[in-house]
């Protein structure tokens, strides 16, 4: 089996991540592809500090292996956003509300505070802290690397890539835009530094990199850090097509969502197994940040607002009691369905099957 110094440094038979999956994975499933030879990830995005400790514990109740855990990098306090811009947002997602019976309101907080998971984050100690959305501060890089973890910095520019390098980062996470989930954007193109407010509309779409360019371009801009290859792998030939870039492990996300370990839902694992392969679009109506997933009703319905929806966190909070309330009544056309574009090549195996498949496809694509 292909091995590189990322795997090495972990003991890892594959060269495989599963990708951290905020609200869709569970200890179960990072503990399942650590024991296979992978390497389980936690998403802790939206995990308080108490829940990052648990799952930690957890995981480490059900393997001995290296796991990693991952963060989306907030500003602290987390900016408050102006009465007119929350009550044009309420008003745009009534009706979609209405459907549940149910009428929006203003959330008594946006999001989990970013200092007091990094605080969380450092004294679980996992293998490797990951993080997107945003960039640490080398001293804060430093903090992690002390305690024992490998610090992973997600890109989606070769910018990005080399920002993570000068604050010291140990590898970067290249995710594509075939990716599933949350664009981890957090330059605007031609920038060195993040813009104060965040990533614009367009800067977004300027740093929509398919896999294959962004790959390549971060292995040759830098060789002395491995690259992680996130979006649209789904099988071992997808796996040995990043290895032969120069990536030295793959992240794959979609692939593991249809595992029974998996903490989704019945509409949204239905979803997933039903959707065709160009079923998944790019969209900020969910929670302000673009994110691909299954095209759905909210989705079109939204769709003339994907410009003007308040950015994350903002609107994420704002649509949360509308997606738990979709989730309960198995209603997929008001989930935010994350997917990436390989979603059709999913293959609904427990993760240790899951694993052992993509070996032996992975051997016979190396071969
Ligand atoms: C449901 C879902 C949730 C995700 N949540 C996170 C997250 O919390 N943090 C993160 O860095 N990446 C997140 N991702 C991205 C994955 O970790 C991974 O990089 C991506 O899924 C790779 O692309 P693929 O879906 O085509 O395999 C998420 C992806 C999905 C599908």
């Amino acid at each position: 089996m292909p091995s590189s110094p990322f795997t090495t440094r972990f003991g890892l038979a594959l060269p495989i991540v599963q990708g951290p999956m905020t609200g869709s994975d569970t200890p179960a499933l990072a503990a399942a592809v650590s024991q296979a030879g992978g390497l389980g990830m936690l998403g802790c995005g939206m995990r308080s500090p108490a829940a990052m400790a648990e799952v930690a514990a957890e995981v480490r109740r059900r393997t001995d292996r290296p796991f990693g855990m991952n963060l989306f990098v907030q500003a602290t306090p987390t900016p408050t956003p102006d009465e007119a811009t929350v009550q044009a947002a309420l008003q745009r997602l009534a009706p979609f509300y209405a459907e549940f019976g149910l009428v929006p309101e203003r959330p008594a907080r946006w999001c989990e505070d970013f200092g007091a998971q990094f605080e969380a984050l450092v004294a679980a100690r996992p293998a490797v802290a990951s993080f997107t959305f945003g960039i640490l501060s080398a001293a804060q890089v430093a903090r992690l690397q002390a305690t024992g973890s490998t610090v992973v910095g997600t890109a989606t520019t070769v910018a990005e890539a080399r920002a993570w390098a000068a604050v010291g980062a140990d590898a970067v996470c290249a995710s594509g835009m075939e990716s599933g989930g949350h664009r981890g954007t957090f330059l605007s193109p031609g920038h060195e530094a993040p813009p104060p407010g965040g990533p614009s509309v367009d800067d977004f779409e300027a740093s929509m990199l398919g896999t294959l360019t962004l790959v390549r371009q971060c292995v040759d801009a830098l060789p002395s850090i491995p690259v992680i290859a996130a979006g649209g792998i789904m099988d071992g030939r997808g796996i040995a097509g990043a290895l032969a870039l120069g990536a030295q492990a793959v992240q794959m996300g979609t692939a593991f969502l249809t595992c029974p370990e998996s903490g989704i839902g019945p509409a949204y694992r239905q979803a997933l197994t039903q959707a065709g392969p160009t079923d998944t679009r790019t969209t900020r109506i969910f929670s302000g940040r673009p994110a691909r997933g299954i095209v759905n009703t909210m989705m079109d319905g939204l769709r003339a607002d994907e410009r003007s929806v308040p950015p994350y966190p903002v609107q994420n909070a704002l649509t949360g009691a509308l997606r738990r309330a979709a989730a309960q009544a198995g209603r997929a056309d008001h989930l935010s369905l994350w997917a990436g574009q390989g979603v059709a090549q999913v293959r609904p195996l427990p993760a240790a099957e899951l694993m052992a498949l993509l070996a032996q496809e992975l051997q016979a694509a190396s071969a």
